[in-house]
């Protein structure tokens, strides 16, 4: 395709192709693909953090009417790779984590089911345990990757020391779970050798890809059929050891397909969540709020079992300039079920000290908190010396202040009082990095009424079977209407990870490759049955600029002088993250994201007992995530501009960004309310209560 992309379909909001069945309930997900026959599936969870499981004791679960088998690592078929920790369950009887899969029953109804598995007899020898995280802990150590865990520049320790101005303090994050509404769920299917999965995923072919080793099979023997996604925010982007355990108990029963769907409370222990953090952040400033040292420590839980680093410093490097740095990253690894991915996973957790002690700096140097952020503008990257693409936060910082009329705010604490309730407004900058994966593979085919567009890609309620549909169009120069998109399946071409916002610059680029492949091999008008395929490989402006989105956080909080309630009035988030596709799915993606930061601000944290290894409050009622009546209606713009350097759609993903800082906006808002600093998230109504 010669020139720049003509963009008719791109940029407008057609509704979701899918929306239609969804409503109706039409469009399935994985539990409902109907089964010949199948068997339902509940798991044995471990009650102790740590030690053996002696003795299973399934006679009375296997004498229940309805119970066809219990699995038990006694019976379990064997692995080829037993590597991953999570995921090669059943080899032996040693427990890791409080809630670790032990075996499961089958039954012929899912009530059978989970009355055998409490009638199994289980005999612990347990071990002490450790499951307390605290960022002093003598297990704290590098990463196993320590790439990734530390940069120094300077000496930072001397520029503090020197420094007019310091800000030093620790900030926390607590663990939050992903909480989409599907939970996980896997449907498995043996025929022989091969294995059918209709899974819940962010990711077919990863998924395939990484489970088919472990269970000594070729990818090509196994299939994952995925069209419709309740949701993921990151614990559906890897296989969790619910599709292991699902897998393995169906080989056990050959000709009968089995379901398990993760329970809500189950998924607080098994499917993935963001550990919690310590971040001690120094900075060093002039009277004027410009830095000249970053220090910014960071320590984050993670487990035995698998090693899973939440990354903090991952945008602490850069964000502002500081000519001395020193940021390093730990883990501690304890009994404690496995941490994964969870929306913008180290961008969402290190914007949250790195963006209160921005807000600490400006009150401390009395600088307003939106200019102290422009005076502290890199130039480049602050650690590579790498060009940013076009790094536009200034503009989303100013764009924000005038829509939510910033300079009629009195920047004194404590300022605005309105029956009882005590108003402020706060602010925080928002990032991510923009990448593209390579390995997606578009299929395109002219049909009698249209073209087949094929690629194995996710939509995990983001809209991607809406803005490939457009992508596709525009590419191909045809209406919207005349695509037939088929995605969520290995028999698919190849697709990556609906994961680190880079889906659609990556699936995007396969359909754009692949319609430029398509014109030059049929031409203008081809035969139906004309078809052509692409990939698209990694980007290489990556290699040679800082590629990142930008943004920038407003909000409104009002607080009860006398009970502490605090409640959101008002939120603006402005972005910059190249072109959008689709500004009805886009607005949904931010108004997101910002919508869970929130509840990292006010709301989540799973409770974890060091008694017991137990996540306590482990259902929606106890683990409060944001509902109707906690937001108040948020407002979303962006910039408008391409980015041609992110690539030929000049887009960058926008799936995470929304999150990152929106939290700290939050709670600087409520410093300004109130005088009191929350360092500590998320901030609940006795933060505000001064004795
Ligand atoms: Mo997202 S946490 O990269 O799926």
């Amino acid at each position: 395709m010669a020139g720049p992309l003509q963009t008719s379909a791109i940029g407008t909001g057609p509704v979701r192709p899918e929306g239609a069945d969804k409503v109706r309930g039409r469009a399935r997900y994985a539990y409902e693909h109907p089964q010949v026959d199948p068997l339902f599936l509940f798991p044995l969870q471990a009650t102790i953090a740590r030690g053996r499981a002696l003795n299973l004791d399934t006679s009375a679960a296997e004498a229940m009417d309805g119970v066809v088998h219990v699995l038990t690592p006694a019976d379990a078929p064997p692995l080829a790779d037993t590597t991953d920790g999570e995921l090669a369950i059943l080899r032996d009887d040693r427990i890791g984590f409080r809630g670790q899969y032990l075996g499961a029953v089958l039954a012929d109804t899912p009530e059978q089911a989970r009355h055998a598995a409490d009638l199994v007899d289980i005999t612990y020898d347990a071990d002490p345990h450790d499951a307390a995280f605290r960022a002093d802990h003598p297990a704290a150590r590098l990463p196993e990757d320590p790439d990734s865990a530390e940069y120094r520049l300077g000496d930072a320790d001397t520029a503090l020391a020197g420094a007019d101005v310091v800000i030093d303090a620790v900030y926390t994050t607590p663990l939050e779970h992903n909480n989409p509404m599907e939970p996980h769920t896997t449907v498995a299917r043996w025929d022989d050798d091969e294995l059918t999965l209709w899974l819940s995923t962010q990711g077919a072919h990863p998924a395939r890809d990484m489970i088919a080793p472990i269970l000594g099979l070729g990818p090509e023997q196994i299939r994952i059929i995925s069209p419709h996604v309740g949701g993921g925010f990151g614990s559906k982007g890897m296989p969790h050891a619910d599709l292991m355990l699902t897998a393995l108990a169906a080989r056990a029963v050959p000709g009968r397909p089995v379901k398990y769907a993760v329970s809500r409370q189950q998924m607080f222990a098994l499917t993935g969540y963001r550990a919690p953090t310590s971040q001690h952040v120094r900075l060093g400033a002039d009277r004027q709020g410009r830095l000249s040292a970053l220090g910014f420590d960071a320590v984050s839980m993670s487990s035995r079992t698998k090693e899973f680093p939440e990354l903090a410093i991952k945008p602490v490097r850069i964000m502002y300039a500081a000519e001395h740095r020193r940021l390093t990253q730990k883990v501690v690894p304890l009994d404690t079920p496995v941490p994964s991915w969870m929306r913008a996973p180290g961008e969402a957790a290190g914007m949250v000290g790195l963006e209160i002690a921005m807000d600490e700096l400006a009150t401390a140097t009395g600088v307003d908190p939106i200019e102290v952020r422009i005076r502290n503008e890199p130039e480049q990257h602050p650690d590579t010396g790498l060009p940013f693409n076009r790094r536009r936060l200034v503009d989303c910082l100013r764009a924000g202040a005038d829509r939510f009329g910033w300079a009629e705010r009195d920047p004194a604490p404590r300022s605005h009082r309105e029956n009882g309730w005590l108003i402020g407004t706060g602010v925080a900058s928002a990032t991510y990095p923009a990448m593209r994966q390579p390995g997606s593979v578009a299929r395109i085919r002219r049909t009698d009424h249209g073209y087949r567009v094929d690629i194995g890609a996710a939509d995990i309620g983001t809209g991607s079977w809406t803005v490939l549909a457009q992508v596709a169009a525009d590419a191909l120069g045809i209406p919207y209407e005349q695509v037939d998109l088929r995605i969520g399946d290995t028999d698919l071409p190849n697709a990556t990870v609906a994961g680190g916002s880079t889906g659609l610059a990556s699936w995007g680029a396969a359909i754009l490759r692949a319609a430029e492949e398509f014109r030059a091999e049929h031409g203008t008008d081809p035969a139906p049955g004309a078809e052509a395929r692409a990939e698209a490989g990694a980007n290489p402006a990556e290699e040679e600029v800082a590629m990142h989105s930008f943004g920038a956080h407003f909000a409104r909080v009002r607080i009860n002088e006398w009970t502490g309630e605090i409640r959101l009035d008002r939120m603006l988030g402005v972005f910059s993250a190249g072109r959008i596709v689709n500004p009805r799915t886009a607005r949904s993606q931010f108004i997101g994201g910002m919508t869970m930061g929130v509840g990292m601000a006010l709301h989540e944290k799973g409770e974890l007992d060091p008694r017991t290894g137990h996540v306590v409050n482990h259902d929606l009622a106890e683990y409060h995530v944001p509902a109707n009546a906690d937001i108040p209606e948020i407002e979303v713009s962006w910039l408008d501009e391409e980015d041609p350097l992110a690539g030929p759609l000049g887009a960058r993903g926008i799936g995470e960004i929304g999150i990152v800082g929106a939290a700290a906006s939050v709670v600087n808002a409520a410093h300004h309310a109130t005088g009191v600093r929350v360092r500590d998230l998320p901030a609940f109504g006795d933060a505000f209560l001064r004795s």
